[in-house]
């Protein structure tokens, strides 16, 4: 894992851009996977400020509730398309159907595109109980894209974007952990206090089904990028480190 701490939220979300942006550059087709949730909306701010030219980049999402179908206000669907798609234009955009007749289906027809396609990057944020898409603790590591009951603490965190606590989905169809895992690079963000446990947990813990983000610690080519604040449970685990990433650590914080 490489691991980077920037001062601020800001300044980890202009980190993590401008090595999307990198890594976009004078590619001829690319595969990007994108998240949604609080975390990356300064990121796609910042491709929108910048007309970054993703005429020749493909995306897939990691998950999308069940029962909302893309043009309903919380949908993930509808959430990309006025956070990025609308002002952004890709060559194609992928999500789950949230409003699939047999969702178990669906789950299996998006496992068998994201594997066919092959993705080149996949951004994720990470939940305050360690889940990354919508794997709650317990998700088995091998999992494929599948259907999963959301916990009520998952429902609570993202009760903020519905009207009402009834109105929040019980269940959703996410991108497992394997396949996350297929990824050829991985860049996890994470800012605030409220993530710090999660953090340290994903980065100090053995692997297990408890923590579903530390299985990421098994991925050749992933980059954390945090702030201070999500950082400050590992500080002691940086410094041990003795890596790059203490250095950072402790540079861009004095
Ligand atoms: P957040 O959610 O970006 O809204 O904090 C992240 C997540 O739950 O994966």
């Amino acid at each position: 894992m490489n691991i980077l701490v920037a001062k601020t939220p800001a300044d980890a979300e202009q980190i993590a851009y401008t090595l999307i942006k990198e890594r976009l550059a004078g590619k001829r087709e690319f595969v990007l996977g994108l998240a949604t949730g609080s975390t990356p909306v300064g990121m796609y701010k910042m491709f929108k400020q910048d007309q970054l030219d993703c005429r020749h980049v493909t995306s897939v999402n990691l998950d999308e509730y069940i029962g909302l179908a893309p043009s309903h206000p919380q949908s993930y669907y509808h959430f990309m398309e006025e956070r990025l798609f609308n002002d952004v234009p890709f060559k194609e955009s992928h999500l789950p159907r949230g409003d699939a007749k047999d969702p178990d289906a669906e789950a299996e027809r998006y496992e068998q595109l994201v594997r066919s396609i092959g993705v080149d990057l996949q951004l994720l944020g990470i939940g305050e109980n360690g889940h990354i898409a919508f794997n709650e603790p317990g998700t088995a590591l091998d999992a494929k894209t599948h259907v999963t009951a959301l916990t009520e603490s998952t429902r609570e965190a993202n009760r903020r974007f519905f009207n009402a606590s009834e109105e929040v989905p019980t269940h959703a169809i996410t991108m497992g952990l394997d396949t996350i895992m297929n990824a050829r690079e991985i860049v996890l963000v994470a800012t605030g206090d409220r993530k710090a446990n999660a953090v340290h947990h994903m980065i100090e813990s053995v692997p297990s089904v408890d923590w579903p983000a530390t299985i990421l610690q098994a991925h050749p080519s992933v980059t954390i990028v945090l702030d201070t604040e999500a950082a400050s449970q590992c500080a002691q685990a940086l410094q041990a480190r003795g890596s790059e990433a203490a250095a950072r650590f402790f540079s861009i914080r004095s």
